[in-house]
């Protein structure tokens, strides 16, 4: 039988890990440059966690969640990251400790969606989140790094969107303004849009059903029903992103598929590189009442989530450096002993280095060093073994010498920190070693 990995979970394979190091070594800084620290999360939770925040009337919850019983528990594969840093910090009482926490994530979600490109069942989000900030100067900061993030790579064609749903009194008097709106058509509403028009209204603003789009365009917008403190929020907001410079889009119709939001909401798109429809690279906003709905103290939090694949898509391509690699070429059983103390004294030195130990040919232990990149080989022969030398074979600029045995971990160590000879090609004869079956 063969086995294949699950649909929409893909494997990462060494050429492509680089990709994926350099995405997180630079969010990890933008967002240390920030003041965030990271947090890290189980990759499982109680499917109530998710339930009672995203909310049932979600496609999330309603469709995407991998959930399973195990004994008297329901458990479920996370398929975002926000719900699961309320819950830690309300655990552990974070609040008591600091007035506003800042912290970030990077890790797999798990959504059971349509597969596409850039639609996974397991991505990886990276991802903010401030605790006991009422902003919106927080909110500025988080679309501003963002903004930074993806400019940083490279990704062009950035378009960020802004809209706001208001807090809660906000959030009521829009709702009745939508269904009053809404009810003398609810017949040309999708069946799901009909039943949402009952239980969750500004659902229905998410709806990627035509019929309802067409309806939806005709609809009040928020920002007209707004309270005072809201309306400020949002044009402080605005304000900020001016000052920042930052070219931005107002989306009054933008609601987002989760519903612990709250005032701010924001979206990054890009068309760059081979992103096809799934083209938000980001998205995030407001929930000022998910901790409180946690049993924690009523403080406001603000953040958002990164798709790593989608980015991916969007950047250009780029050469990962790598680490010069030596390899150790013994021949016979007498030098595959000593390659191994070598290779060992090498890496006692930082330098990295693996053991040819199949016991083959030198030409072919040669070929394998030239197709791995490696920097340099290190030729062990009777030969060596006898005058307490190695072959020192430079792969990139040619040439080669005896080295003292006891010397050899700082003749390497010296031949890596110069400079490389321009036009230095990799040098593919094979030399010739004392015992080297031929
Ligand atoms: P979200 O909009 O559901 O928000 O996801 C954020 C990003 O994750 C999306 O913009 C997309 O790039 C990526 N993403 C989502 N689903 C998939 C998928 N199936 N395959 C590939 N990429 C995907 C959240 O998850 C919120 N937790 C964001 C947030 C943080 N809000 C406040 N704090």
């Amino acid at each position: 039988m063969k086995f294949r990995a699950v649909k929409g979970m893909n494997d990462t394979l060494p050429a492509d890990v680089g990709r994926w190091q350099y995405l997180e070594a630079t969010f990890r800084r933008a967002a240390q440059l920030a003041g965030f620290s990271e947090v890290r999360t189980p990759h499982m939770e109680q499917t109530e966690l998710f339930v009672r925040s995203i909310g049932t009337e979600t496609d999330v919850v309603q469709k995407e969640m991998y959930t399973f019983e195990r004994g008297r528990h329901s458990l479920t594969l996370r398929p975002e990251g926000t719900a699961s840093a309320a819950r830690a910090y309300v655990q552990h009482k974070v609040f008591s400790k600091e007035p506003v926490t800042r912290w970030y994530y990077i890790g797999p979600m798990f959504r059971a969606e349509n597969v596409q490109r850039g639609r996974l069942r397991q991505f990886h989000q990276a991802g903010c989140e401030v605790f006991g900030d009422a902003g919106p100067a927080s909110d500025a900061e988080l679309i501003q790094l963002l903004y930074a993030w993806f400019t940083e790579l490279g990704i062009g064609d950035l378009e960020v969107c802004v809209g706001t749903i208001g807090n809660a009194e906000s959030k009521a008097r829009y709702r009745d303004a939508l269904v009053a709106f809404l009810e003398p058509h609810a017949a040309e509403l999708s069946e799901t849009s009909q039943r949402r028009l009952e239980t969750n209204p500004l659902r229905i603003l998410d709806s990627k059903a035509p019929q309802d789009q067409e309806l939806v365009a005709g609809a009040p917008s928020i920002l007209e029903h707004l309270t005072d403190e809201d309306r400020e929020h949002w044009e402080e907001l605005l304000s900020q992103l001016d000052a920042l410079g930052l070219p931005y889009r107002i989306d009054p119709g933008l609601v987002r598929g989760l519903d612990y939001y709250s005032r701010t909401l924001f979206e990054l798109k890009s068309n760059a590189g081979e992103l096809g429809a799934q083209n938000t690279l980001a998205g995030g906003g407001r929930y000022d009442a998910m901790v409180e709905s946690m049993g924690g103290p009523a403080i406001p939090a603000i953040g958002f989530a990164i798709g790593l694949e989608r980015v991916l898509l969007a950047m250009p391509e780029r050469d990962v450096a790598r680490e010069p690699l030596c390899v150790v070429a013994p021949v016979g059983a007498a030098a595959i002993r000593e390659g191994l103390i070598v290779a060992r004294e090498l890496r006692e030195h930082g330098i990295c280095v693996e053991v040819d130990g199949r016991g083959n040919s030198l030409k072919s232990m040669l070929r394998r060093a030239n197709s791995l990149g490696a920097r340099m080989c290190l030729l062990i022969g009777e030969s060596e073994l006898e005058r307490s030398v190695v072959q020192l074979k430079d792969l990139e600029q040619r040439g080669q010498e005896d080295v003292p045995r006891k010397d050899i971990a700082s003749r390497v160590a010296e031949r890596l920190a110069q400079p490389l000879a321009p036009g230095g090609e990799p040098n593919n004869t094979p030399t010739n070693v004392s015992g080297a079956p031929s």
